[in-house]
């Protein structure tokens, strides 16, 4: 049975007629060709598909579709404004905080929430927001500190 389903995904509305046991996660990237967004697990553990849903983090492989009619959404391709990276996305980068990269659009997009609704969250803060994200080649500290980084430039600058 087909759901039509009526969402903003990074500012954009979407209409959509999608089957009843999809994804968000399918979702993103089969019909709106938005592949930032990992399938890791597919089931919850890895974080690799987070997505900003309502100004909270969430796991596009655990939601249907349809339970996302209505909400405002977030991918890793909606945080790049006018071709330029967000400030954590700056900060991986600078801080190598990425190897492979496959796991960095869910840990931007859980540090993004993060910084959102905390500007300056501490290191065990910042450690909670990402403990549902997982890296097996980078290592967490380097992650740890982009974010803490980012929270300063984005508070104001000091470095
Ligand atoms: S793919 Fe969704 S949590 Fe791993
Ligand atoms: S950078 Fe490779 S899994 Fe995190």
């Amino acid at each position: 049975m087909k759901y039509k389903v009526n969402f903003y995904v990074n500012e954009e509305p979407v209409e959509l007629y999608v089957d009843g046991n999809k994804t968000m996660l399918n979702i993103l990237r089969d019909e709106l060709c938005l592949t930032g967004t990992k399938e890791g697990c597919g089931a919850g553990e890895c974080g690799a598909c987070t997505i900003i849903a309502d100004g909270k983090p969430l796991n596009a492989c655990l939601v249907l579709a349809p339970e996302l009619d209505g909400m405002h959404i977030t991918t890793i391709e909606g945080i790049t404004k006018d071709g330029e990276l967000s400030e954590l996305q700056k900060q991986f980068v600078e801080l190598s905080a990425l190897q492979c990269g496959f796991c960095t659009p869910g840990f931007i997009m859980s540090g993004t929430a993060l910084l959102q609704e905390n500007p300056n969250p501490s290191r065990e803060e910042i450690k909670t927001a990402i403990a549902g994200n997982l890296c097996r080649c980078t290592g967490y500290v380097r992650i740890i500190e982009a974010i803490e980084e980012a929270a300063k430039v984005l508070r104001g600058g000091e470095r």
